[in-house]
């Protein structure tokens, strides 16, 4: 990783003891590295061990100023193309759940713009109390990725979950996420989430997508050096790092955002659910329910959305974007996939099988098999939506190759 910029975050916690071996392995493998400290921090690694290692002067206080004209914590936030917490407190996790930023570090953490690591630590029912777990689960859903903790002795005396990852293990998954920009130069335009489509001012048809596999791949390709822009309907999740969001609510909408985008785009991957269908009307005002009589039916008439992928197929010469497709099915998987696929003028379709446990909608995992033109078929265990991600990125790096 050489010069990559790594910001090294010390909380309070007794594993904080392993943090200067953490920053000799990130120097080792060629980092430029920078620590923060909490003051709790200071009680258990000395920030002199931390600047020796470093080579960098070591900050503790929000308003020591290093800098004239400028503000420091902030210069150190953008600075940052990492930034490693380790050990995560509780009290760090709860913090930055709820956005606090009352010293140098949560006020840092706020502040970047690039990806978290975080190593908790900390006593076994510590880790388990469902204050810190609905932390975690937020900061997840955010997008911020863990590294442990592990199971085993705790320094308290517990036994359990709550030992902070290894040094080692820190630092290999640090190089995961600076890992060479193999996507450097290309545009990928990314569709992600449901659509909504009006009935009327209050009401809307939409689906049970969540966004979490298509913002999964705009993170994995902005991680990857690529230019992202990520198309999304309603979501709650949060914008990853690096990734342009254009944010849009139904089908009509999407294809415009898409075509918006498409002149400079060379990889197209449509996760996004966009409704089949729509409502032919918007009534101008409220469906009154006093409308209808005592058991009488309301019909609604719908009417067929725009399939953007099969347009972005069609107006994509093979060898200027490729084009990537979901299908969400529940029965002839790859049949299906492979008609999808020759259809829609795809180079590649990941077909999930929508009625198998913990694939599809709304999860965190999904088990997907991969329908290449050539006939060749690939079929993934279940895994995490961020590991989907990574195999689908591998994919299409290696299409590109074979194209060019
Ligand atoms: C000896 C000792 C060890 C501690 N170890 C941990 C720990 O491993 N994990 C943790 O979350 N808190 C631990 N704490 C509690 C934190 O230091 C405390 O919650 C503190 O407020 C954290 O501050 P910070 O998050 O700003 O660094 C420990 C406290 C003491 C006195």
């Amino acid at each position: 990783m050489p010069q990559r910029r790594v910001l090294v975050a010390v909380t309070g916690g007794i594993a904080a003891y392993k943090v200067p071996e953490l920053v000799r392995a990130l120097r080792r493998a060629g980092c430029t590295v920078r620590c923060a400290m909490t003051a709790s921090a200071g009680q258990f690694v000395a920030p002199l061990v931390l600047q020796t290692l470093s080579g960098e002067s070591v900050r503790t206080d929000l308003f020591e100023r290093e800098q004239e004209g400028q503000i420091d914590h902030i210069a150190l936030a953008d600075w940052a193309e990492l930034v490693i917490v380790a050990p995560a407190t509780a009290n760090l996790l709860a913090k930055l759940a709820s956005g606090l930023a009352d010293d140098l570090v949560s006020t840092l953490l706020l502040a970047t713009r690039a990806p978290l690591l975080v190593a908790p630590a900390m006593n076994v029912n510590m880790w388990n109390h469902p204050a810190t777990q609905a932390n975690v689960a937020t900061l997840r859903e955010r997008g911020v990725c863990f590294v442990g903790p592990e199971s085993g002795p705790l320094a308290c005396g517990w036994e359990g979950e709550g030992r902070m990852a290894e040094p080692a293990a820190i630092a290999a998954e640090a190089e995961r996420h600076l890992g060479a920009p193999t996507l450097a130069g290309e545009v990928v335009v990314v569709t992600a989430g449901g659509t909504r489509e009006p009935l009327d001012p209050v009401r809307v048809f939409a689906n049970r997508s969540s966004g979490k596999m298509g913002y999964a791949i705009a993170a994995e390709a902005a991680r990857r050096g690529a230019e992202v822009v990520l198309v999304s309907g309603p979501s709650a999740l949060a914008t990853p790092a690096g990734v342009r969001r254009v944010d849009v609510e139904t089908g009509l909408e999407m294809r415009d955002a898409v075509h918006a985008e498409l002149s400079k785009c060379t990889v197209f991957i449509a996760a996004a659910a966009v409704a089949d269908f729509r409502p032919a009307a918007r009534a101008e005002h409220k469906i009154k329910k006093e409308s209808l009589a005592d058991g009488e039916a309301l019909t609604i008439e719908l009417v067929r959305n725009p399939d953007i992928l099969a347009e972005v197929g069609a107006a994509s010469g093979r060898e200027r974007r490729l084009v990537v497709g979901f299908a969400a099915e529940s029965q002839d998987l790859v049949a299906a996939a492979r008609r999808k696929l020759e259809r829609k003028r795809c180079d590649l379709i990941v077909a999930n099988d929508i009625s198998r446990a913990g694939a599809g909608f709304d999860g965190d995992t999904n088990a997907v098999t991969f329908v290449c033109p050539e006939g060749e078929v690939e079929e993934l265990p279940l895994l995490s939506k961020r590991e989907v991600a990574e195999r689908l990125l591998e994919r299409i790096e290696t299409l590109r190759e074979k194209r060019s």
